[in-house]
């Protein structure tokens, strides 16, 4: 059962739907004032009345029942005590029947969600600054999928501009074959900042040439431009691996070379393109943005009109409920003039289209620079991560089997939950010792306390003891307390979905895992009476299948042993 939805179900507020109140309903900080708590101000205005009057009404119109065991009102706010032992068994008996789906939903179906992520520049380094976009596109990505969604994650590639010139320019004159194959990214990079160092005005001239060859079809251009994708592609793809990242399209700038031309003759047709200083611009003066340049003066389209090009295909390709753009705040104005150029353009579905912008990701030594040749490989990060967590795990348990592969699962869930558990649009220090805490507010927290709930169900196992998935008893208040966070954990993923803030479903984690750590140390599981420990140990899977799922939303595996 939905407590919120039953609760909701039983409050009449004219005017206010049951949904919306489902979504009022808040956990209030002290548990000792009731399991869910509606603020009444909002009602006030609309009702003429005080929010302690309305509460005070409300709390008399609803009699407890079978679900809910007290109703009362506080300063405004309209309190709700549930029914330890019904939650028990319903909490309970719905993640034993659901498993891995607890918490997943329907409440999405028909929709798609286009999420762009990630969005990788050919040839250019894959550095710390992309750890968000693309660890946050991927959470958001299995979230929406989780709740019935249908989600089209895009990786919208670098794939366009002069600098491809200049990195033909910089391979014919420096480059070999066998070394740019061997060095892969790397060695491709290298070339393109070696001719930012040396270029004079005749290599610049001689890198535009090269990129008017590419955009005019020239073969040798082509092959080469080609070659330099899919080495960037290739090694892209094994962090993307080791992240758990999936894409459905890598339709990156490129694409729409020949789907920009229809977009620039529609703006001009409804009579929003003007004549700038040679350049053809979208004035949003009257919308206090500085002007939507769409082509320059020698003809040449911008970021911004391969967007509008890109959002009208979404539209017409998967027609979504929702385009997602997980992008830098720093772009916030870029895409508040592209999605103000559609509503110009009459497109109603620009309401669609969602800037999800977080904040900068940087290193506690500093080391985050964007210098030349100063710039933090996110592979790095990863790779020393997981070193540590193996220096780690040698050290606390030595007998530990396959410590390289829990090393691994630590270790990337370290920088993932890293740059997932602060609210998206704070900036972020990362630091590796924090990170891989095993007390602090940590992705390797949450999973040593999977592989703690595991190490007591094998051992019950090992003894032969037997219990039911969905034991009934009357919890104590520790029980209590984490039987109320486990069934808190579907409204989670749905507030995480809607407000785009895959840290609500962090936060869950590290809090769920912090209730299950004191119920542990305060009750006895396997030395309890026989029918106590049986509605122990079913709490105990039962946590241990929620926090897996909460974890796996957000692309991090759970070791079965640490
Ligand atoms: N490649 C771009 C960058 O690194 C991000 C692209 C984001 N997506 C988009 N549709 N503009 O800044």
């Amino acid at each position: 059962m939905d407590y919120r939805q039953y609760i909701a179900g039983k409050i009449n507020v004219e005017g206010v739907s049951s949904e919306e109140i489902a979504s009022l309903l808040a956990v209030p900080p002290d548990s000792a004032m009731g399991d869910f708590a509606l603020p009444c101000f909002r009602f006030a205005k609309a009702l003429r009345k005080s929010p302690v009057l309305i509460a005070e009404t409300l709390a008399k119109e609803i009699a407890p029942d079978g679900v809910i065991a007290e109703v009362s009102a506080l300063n405004g706010y309209l309190n709700f005590k549930v029914n330890k032992e019904g939650l028990a068994a319903d909490v309970l008996a719905r993640i034993a029947r659901e498993g891995r789906q607890y918490g997943a939903s329907d409440e999405g179906a028909g929709k798609t969600v286009c999420i762009d992520y990630s969005s990788v520049n050919i040839a250019k380094p894959f550095h710390i600054g992309h750890l968000s976009t693309t660890v946050l596109g991927g959470a958001l990505y299995r979230i929406f999928n989780f709740l019935g969604y249908k989600a089209v994650g895009i990786n919208h590639l670098g794939d366009y501009g002069t600098q491809f010139g200049k990195l033909i320019s910089a391979y014919k004159r420096w480059g070999n074959r066998e070394e740019v194959e061997k060095g892969g990214i790397h060695a491709v990079n290298a070339l393109y900042v070696r001719f930012n160092e040396e270029a004079d005005e005749a290599m610049e001239a001689e890198a535009r040439e090269y990129f008017r060859l590419i955009e005019s079809g020239d073969k040798e251009a082509n092959d080469l431009f080609e070659w330099f994708k899919s080495l960037t592609l290739a090694y892209v793809e094994k962090i993307y691996d080791r992240l758990h990242i999936k894409f459905d399209s890598y339709a990156g700038e490129r694409f729409y070379t020949d789907k920009m031309a229809p977009v620039v003759e529609e703006l001009k047709k409804k009579g929003l393109l003007k004549e700038s200083n040679g350049a053809q611009i979208v004035d949003l003066e009257p919308y206090g943005m500085p002007p939507c340049l769409i082509l320059r003066s020698d003809g040449a389209s911008l970021y911004a009109t391969r967007d509008l090009a890109a959002a009208i295909y979404r539209k017409n390709t998967y027609d979504f409920y929702k385009c997602l753009y997980v992008v830098a705040y720093q772009q916030n104005l870029h895409f508040k003039q592209v999605f103000k150029v559609l509503e110009l353009m009459g497109y109603e579905w620009a309401k669609d289209l969602v800037h999800v912008a977080y904040g900068m990701v940087s290193l506690e030594d500093g080391a985050m620079s964007t210098r030349k040749g100063k710039v933090v490989w996110l592979e790095d990060v990863i790779s020393r991560c997981v070193e540590k967590a193996r220096v780690i795990l040698e050290e606390k348990n030595p007998a530990l089997e396959n410590k390289d592969a829990v090393a691994e699962t630590v270790g990337v869930g370290a920088v993932v939950f890293g740059a997932l558990y602060n609210n998206k649009i704070k900036d972020i220090v990362f630091s590796y010792d924090k990170a891989l805490n095993f007390d602090g507010e940590t992705s390797v927290y949450v999973q040593y306390t999977c592989a703690r709930a595991a190490s007591v169900l094998t051992k019950a196992a090992a003894e032969g003891i037997a219990f039911g998935d969905a034991a009934e008893g009357t919890p104590c208040a520790q029980e209590a307390e984490l039987l109320k966070a486990l069934s808190d954990f579907p409204a989670t993923v749905h507030e995480a979905a809607e407000k785009y803030e895959p840290s609500f479903v962090a936060r869950w984690c590290v809090d769920t895992a912090k209730l299950f750590n004191k119920f542990y140390f305060d009750c006895k599981i396997l030395q309890a009476e026989a029918d106590v420990r049986a509605f122990r140990l079913a709490l105990t899977k039962a946590t241990l299948t929620a926090l897996t799922n909460g974890l796996e939303l957000l692309g991090i595996g759970v070791p079965e042993k640490m």
